[in-house]
């Protein structure tokens, strides 16, 4: 099954739980928070109270994408605010396996997000132990970039060790998402192409008909 996260970076942080409840209205699976903290990525955005104020009014899932340095001293905050799964970028940690154990531990589900640059094949064994993997399609940083059709690549060797979840973060819209959803990708974090839309019904709607070559 298709599912749609909306990732708020693209929302109007002025009248959030507005945009949140449209977003929901049109039929959003999932919220998507991107964090990041002017380290890890040049860009700084949102943390633990933005996650607390989002769950006040949600009525979706709640997932969050760690681009940090230290994701291990953050995680738990996160999953006290309110956020049901959990990624993290696997080359911030020295053992990954163990961060996955201690977000399940939380209560949460784990996954991995993997840059464009990352090595799937030669991390199978140690991807395939998580609840589910992010894809990037582009760089991690700012929503609004411009999808990276090379890193589908990365899309199917996951989706070839993988049967769980695989999400697809990156320039996702109605002119990407038929590839994105061929490639293996069943779950499209969007930002730009949701909250730049005035109607998000449509958006929506035009996001899942485009996965399914109706675009
Ligand atoms: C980028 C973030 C994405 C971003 C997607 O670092 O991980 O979640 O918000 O934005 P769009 O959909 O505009 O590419
Ligand atoms: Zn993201």
């Amino acid at each position: 099954m298709l599912k749609i996260s909306a990732s708020i970076l693209s929302a109007d942080f002025a009248h959030l739980a507005d945009d949140i409840a449209d977003a929901e209205a049109a039929g959003v699976d999932g919220l998507h928070i991107d964090v990041m903290d002017g380290h890890f990525v040049p860009n700084i955005t949102m943390g633990p109270a933005v996650v607390t104020g989002v769950a006040s009014v949600a009525t979706v899932p709640i997932d969050a994408h760690l681009m940090i340095t230290d994701p291990r001293k953050y995680a738990g905050e996160f999953i006290t605010a309110g956020v049901s799964r959990l990624c993290f970028h696997p080359e911030t940690v020295e053992d990954p396996m163990a961060l996955l154990e201690e977000i399940r531990d939380m209560g949460a589900e784990a996954g991995f997000a993997i840059s464009p640059d990352y090595d799937v094949a030669a991390n199978a064994w140690l991807l395939s132990r998580a609840d589910y993997l992010l894809v990037m399609t582009v760089y991690p940083g700012f929503s609004g970039q411009k999808f990276m059709p090379d890193a589908l690549e990365n899309v199917r060797a996951s989706r070839r060790i993988f049967d769980r979840d695989i999400a697809v973060d990156g320039g996702v819209a109605p002119e990407t998402a038929r590839s994105v959803h061929e490639a293996g990708g069943n779950m499209f974090i969007v930002a730009s192409a949701i909250f730049k839309k005035t109607d998000r019904k449509a958006a929506v709607a035009a996001l899942r008909a485009a996965a399914f070559g109706e675009g």
